[in-house]
């Protein structure tokens, strides 16, 4: 299942890739925002990285007007990595290197086309794990040391 979610910056790019999740059979709980109205996003980008950081979703979608304060606010919770990615070959790599278990967009950065095919690029991408995962583990160490 996926999680996605925005502020009303992102919103619209939101709803592109809703879109696109249904049209892929994927099971999607949007989980807000839910209009154009100004609100603020660590409200909306909290209720995403909760649900990936207790196992509850296995991935999730951000997305606001840059996703800089998206990306800020997923990667406080522990087992989450959230990568900002505005391009699709940056979101290839944060699924090949990063294993990245969000992925977050600018709404005012990209287009929906270039949504949609970094979403589908994300999801199809495999991690390619090896040295890759010996750096992910060195940051589930420093996890488990400042989280403790
Ligand atoms: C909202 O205006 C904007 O600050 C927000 O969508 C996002 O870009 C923050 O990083």
């Amino acid at each position: 299942m996926i999680v996605i979610g925005s502020d009303h910056g992102g919103f619209e790019l939101k709803e592109a890739v809703k879109a696109l999740l249904f049209e892929r059979s994927i099971a999607v709980e949007d989980l807000g925002t839910d209009n154009g109205n100004s609100v603020d996003y660590p409200d909306f980008g909290e209720r995403v990285a909760r649900k990936v950081s207790t196992g509850e979703a296995e991935k999730g979608v951000l997305v606001c007007g840059t996703g800089i304060g998206m990306s800020i606010v997923a990667n406080k919770f522990p087992r989450v990595r959230a990568a900002l990615a505005a391009d699709p070959y940056m979101a290839k790599m944060a699924k090949q290197h990063n294993n990245a278990n969000i992925l977050v967009l600018g709404g005012r950065v990209i287009d929906e086309n270039e949504a949609r095919e970094m979403v589908a690029t994300w999801l199809d991408a495999e991690f390619e794990g090896g040295r890759h995962q010996s750096r992910l583990d060195k940051i589930s160490v420093l996890e488990r040391e400042l989280y403790k």
